[in-house]
């Protein structure tokens, strides 16, 4: 009887160390499917065994992993069975994991890079934040036991960033693809030219960056005639971009660059004066806002010099697509009483003669479907394709070409039921450069608008779109234009929690969308963006402005580590 009683009393402080199955889930995006079961795998010092089928990219990946445990733990993994096993199943589609966590083992599966980038980040998500720092930390270092089943809504996961009007280091937009891959964005948009600033090296035409990379001041805020005096630029070198096409790659993540054309081209014109209407002279514009002075339309010099710069693009860039701009042409709002360049150039009227446009409302239009089209063919004869900004599909788009609604859905909507294929980037919910918060005066100077969290995260995407139409939506991005974001500390308070807002759009089905929960999983992000050094916005906590930075001290996420050093 006594031996009994001890068995029961063993076995009852047996199932008190046993975890409970866990209530929350904080991961973000949140998993298609999440069974938590009872029960942990502890990390510090496990086996890791990877799979030897694997691709070399997707060893590099979980390598990567196993070095922020190692690092964070301050435990050596060993090579060896019987621990966390990554493993290739060919099943599986791309960007698809599989994790099978049990007390002694842990099975990892994909079938690729991206499945296994996304299968380790969802791993991290699962430890204590203090696996994303660059310190060893004293922490519970397991992992809830249970099975996820993972994979993406949509196909392309965007984000972009503008280095034009503000400038971006290589070291920046690195942190940039970090903060990206830990939400399982795979596209970055690299919008690589505009009217303040021309951000590439281009052999075939040195003045691009010799001249068309520095302006003569910057305006302050909205005052349009004012000038800080301060001379501004940078580019990227050859070197440079391809070293972020093989970063981004390394974290599934394809880098789209767009060369804005034939507007949003005044730097290009500044080096290259000859490529416009009037011939000059033209000046690195110092303003927001949008320019009178595009591309000459009618002026072939203007296409052979397109065909060189796309050239070198396509050196550098390896995606199947390049952004070709197409927006805010005509109409430029900083010289109201001019007429538009298109109106009253000789070339351009002789260019729509030839082409049999008529004068009227269509006529700038179908004079851009022209420059598009041209770029488009050049593109696809060298295996690529074109993405322009929605302001392409009016007059009469080319067949392949991919829109990207901005002007709210109605681009997209319009672009699918026409068949083209479209990724949603609507400014009322995926414009990062607006406030998010309606207190103004306690945020940093913005462009304008209002576009909280709670707003970004209520989108959807297939809204008034037909099922017929629906699969040509390929995607969701969300876009920050970098006029009055000057510093990394702001750039990254106007990206974030918005990001990962936009991640849970991109990634999750609808039905497992929820933003209370979503909300609550904050905390957790937060502390994992501490421990990366990387800022965001708090006001979802009530905390608005960037004077709440750094966002904690380092004594307070020490000791949120040890008193709550879990997502579940
Ligand atoms: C844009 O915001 N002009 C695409
Ligand atoms: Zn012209």
């Amino acid at each position: 009887m006594k031996r009994i009683s001890i068995f029961i009393a063993a076995l009852a402080l047996l199932a008190s160390c046993q975890r409970p199955v866990p209530q929350a889930f904080s991961v973000i995006p949140y998993p298609n499917e999440v069974n938590l079961t009872e029960g942990t795998y502890n990390v510090k010092g496990t086996a890791i065994a990877v799979d030897p089928a694997m691709d070399e990219a997707s060893k590099a990946a979980v390598q990567r992993f196993v070095s922020a445990l190692e690092t964070a733990t301050g435990v050596k993994t060993k090579q060896a069975d019987g621990g966390i096993a990554f493993v290739r199943n060919a099943s599986l589609a791309p960007e698809q994991y599989v994790l099978d966590i049990q007390p002694k083992a842990v099975r990892v599966e994909a079938s690729a890079l991206n499945g296994f980038v996304y299968a380790c980040e969802t791993l991290k998500q699962m430890l204590p934040p203090a696996i994303y720092g660059s310190s060893k930390a004293q922490c519970d270092w397991v992992l809830p036991c249970g099975r996820i089943e993972d994979q993406p809504r949509f196909a392309y996961r965007g984000m972009h960033l503008d280095p034009s009007r503000h400038f971006w280091s290589i070291e920046e937009t690195k942190r940039y693809l970090d903060v990206m891959a830990t939400y399982k964005l795979n596209r970055f948009h690299w919008h690589l030219t505009d009217d303040q600033g021309w951000r590439m090296e281009v052999k075939a035409y040195p003045r691009l960056t010799e001249v068309g990379a520095w302006r003569n001041g910057t305006v302050v805020k909205k005052d349009w005639s004012s000038n800080d005096g301060i001379r501004y630029g940078g580019f990227y070198t050859r070197e440079q971009m391809k070293e972020i096409v093989g970063y981004a790659a390394e974290r599934g993540i394809t880098v789209i660059p767009e060369i804005d054309l034939p507007g949003h081209m005044v730097a290009a014109l500044t080096a290259y004066p000859e490529l416009g209407c009037t011939g000059g002279p033209y000046e690195v514009w110092t303003r927001w806002g949008v320019a009178k002075d595009i591309l000459c339309a009618g002026n072939d010099q203007v296409f052979t010099f397109l065909e060189g710069v796309l050239k070198e693009v396509m050196e550098i860039f390896p995606s199947e697509y390049i952004h070709i701009g197409g927006d805010e042409c005509f109409g430029g709002d900083a010289e109201p009483n001019r007429p538009d360049p298109w109106d009253v150039c000789p070339k351009c009227a002789a260019r729509m003669r030839q082409l049999g446009i008529k004068k009227g409302p269509q006529a700038k239009h179908l004079l851009q479907n022209y420059v598009t089209d041209r770029v488009q063919k050049y593109l696809n004869d060298n295996g690529r394709k074109i993405i322009g900004w929605d302001e392409v599909l009016e007059g009469n788009l080319t067949p392949g070409a991919t829109v990207m609604s901005w002007r709210g859905v109605k681009g997209g909507i319009e672009a699918a039921n026409k068949g083209f294929d479209a990724i949603m980037t609507p400014n009322s919910y995926m414009y990062f450069d607006y406030y998010q918060s309606k207190e103004r005066d306690k945020e940093p100077f913005a462009i304008g608008g209002f576009l909280p969290v709670e707003n970004v995260y209520s989108y959807e995407p297939f809204e008034g779109l037909t099922p017929e139409a629906q699969p040509h939506i390929l995607g969701v991005q969300a876009n920050l234009w970098t006029e009055y974001i000057a510093t990394p500390e702001h750039l990254e308070y106007m990206l974030l929690p918005r990001m990962c807002a936009l991640s849970e759009i991109q990634w999750c089905n609808a039905d497992r969308k929820d933003f209370a929960r979503f909300n609550g999983s904050l905390d957790h992000t937060f502390f994992m963006l501490d421990a990366m050094g990387v800022n965001y916005c708090k006001d979802v906590r009530g905390l608005i402005g960037l004077e709440y930075q750094p966002a904690r001290t380092p004594e307070e996420l020490e000791q949120y580590l040890k008193d709550n050093p879990r997502s579940w």
